[in-house]
């Protein structure tokens, strides 16, 4: 009998309206052990403290196999703890799979993105890839890409990670801002 109750009918409805609108983000940087991972790592830990875990999942993908199932760098896993994010992500490379298993993939620099490109089966997955720095503020109108910190020194990292607090903001005020329109 409760199954044609009104009230149960319509709260299963929004349920499963609500699932179909669940957004999964991909990050994708070479290695998968720097900029990806602390991205992913930022993303989570904004989602998980607005309390957005059903609408909005999280993921990131290498170009570059050769870091395979290893954690995040040392010095990226290090400057992220100070910040609260504590990065377990194991290094994977993107598979053309992740095309359809996800509806935006956010590309760190203008390589990944070209090779996303190149790996996208259809025009469609195509549209699914953009730039991380499509989603910063004016304080960072110069940078087009996110660079790589991996040869650089400590500030290499804190300014990759300012960068990637910044755009993983602005990319979740986006993509909610799309569900709701
Ligand atoms: P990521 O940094 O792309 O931000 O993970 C790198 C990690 C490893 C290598 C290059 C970049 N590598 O050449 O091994």
């Amino acid at each position: 009998a409760a199954r044609h109750d009104p009230i149960n009918l319509a709260l299963l409805a929004s349920c499963t309206i609500f699932a179909a609108m669940e957004t999964k983000i991909l990050f994708v940087c070479l290695g998968n052990i720097c900029r990806s991972p602390a991205a992913d790592g930022i993303m989570r830990h904004i989602v998980r403290e607005r309390g957005l875990g059903a609408e909005v999942a999280v993921d990131s993908a290498g170009t570059y196999a050769g870091h395979t199932g290893e954690l995040p760098d040392a010095r990226m896993r290090r400057a992220a703890m100070k910040r609260g994010y504590d990065l377990r992500h194991r290094s994977r490379r993107v598979a053309e799979e992740d095309f359809a298993a996800f509806d935006r993939i956010v590309a760190m620099d203008d390589t990944n993105y070209e090779a996303l490109c190149r790996m996208a089966p259809s025009r469609e997955a195509i549209g699914k890839v953009c730039r991380m720095a499509e989603f910063f503020g004016p304080a960072y109108a110069d940078r087009t890409y996110v660079p790589d910190p991996y040869y650089e020194g400590h500030e290499g990292f804190e300014r990759v990670l300012d960068m990637l607090q910044e755009g993983c903001a602005n990319l979740l005020a986006e993509v909610r801002s799309r569900i709701r329109s």
